[in-house]
């Protein structure tokens, strides 16, 4: 049975349901919008320049294999967090082999001024408490670790697949799509979710994959984008325009 034929779609629903559907989709829509706001904020400031761009991707995943974490972000995401001088210092010591003994001279005063206000309490960061903290940031940036990318990958993966799946759910009831672009649409995120996640790792390997993350991205979130808007209007316009269906069970 088709249940968009039968008259249970989006523009008939019963009130409560539609106040469900409505509900999810708005905290979803501030939820993504505030991803996309961190993704800016995080990703989108690797490579030193707000907005995100390949080369932000290549730095997040595949590193800079030129120089170390420290001295790109201070270059980058984290340049606001010291004076210029002490950034210069701080990357002098990297430079020169980030030795133990400037270590306890002046970089460890460095550290503890800027540093560790933050990396020292906030979870998921490197503890820039001790000098063993701190000599990973100080080699080569080799990108995301395996570590990292692991966790990052099976959270991203359930968590965003259950996005989709009631994004989906909710737009399956949508009238007068047809079948064939209706369920390309539903489809289609899961697999951008893939390829994204699947670029990641390969954008680790070599850093031609990095526009893959792209069009992973802007993939499903045009398709969730498209799903979003066209659920809302026809749960809340198209009953009162009243030209898809004339029955409407929630106004009973
Ligand atoms: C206000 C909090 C805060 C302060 C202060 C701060 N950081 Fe950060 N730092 C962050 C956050 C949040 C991230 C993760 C986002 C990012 O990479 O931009 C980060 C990431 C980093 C990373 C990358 C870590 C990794 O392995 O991905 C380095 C290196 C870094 N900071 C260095 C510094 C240095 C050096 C200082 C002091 C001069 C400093 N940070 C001060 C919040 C802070």
């Amino acid at each position: 049975m088709n249940m968009q034929q039968s008259g249970y779609n989006l523009t008939t629903l019963g009130v409560s349901i539609r106040g469900l559907f409505t509900g999810y989709l708005l905290v979803i829509g501030i939820g993504l919008m505030v991803a996309g706001g961190q993704v800016l904020l995080t990703h989108g400031m690797a490579d030193g320049k707000f907005g995100l761009s390949i080369d932000d991707v290549v730095y997040s995943y595949y590193g800079d294999r030129q120089s170390s974490k420290l001295e790109n972000k201070l270059n980058g995401s984290m340049q606001d967090k010291a004076e210029r001088v002490v950034r210069q210092d701080i990357i002098k010591w990297v430079r020169e082999g980030a030795d133990r003994q400037q270590w306890d001279t002046k970089i460890e005063q460095h550290f503890n001024d800027n540093c560790v206000k933050c990396h020292g309490v906030i979870p998921g960061l490197p503890n820039f408490n001790t000098y063993q903290g701190v000599l990973p940031s100080a080699k080569i940036d080799e990108g995301a670790s395996i570590d990292s990318l692991t966790r990052v990958s099976h959270i991203h993966l359930f968590g965003i697949a259950f996005i989709f799946f009631f994004v989906g759910l909710i737009f399956s009831l949508a009238v007068g799509i047809s079948t064939w672009l209706k369920t390309f649409t539903i489809v289609m995120p899961f697999i951008f979710l893939i390829v994204d996640v699947l670029s990641w790792w390969l954008t680790k390997i070599h850093p031609s994959f990095a526009w893959l993350t792209i069009i992973g991205g802007f993939g499903y979130t045009l398709a969730s984008a498209y799903m979003w808007l066209t659920s809302m209007l026809q749960m809340w316009w198209y009953p009162y325009r009243g030209k898809i269906s004339t029955e409407h069970a929630w106004l009973q």
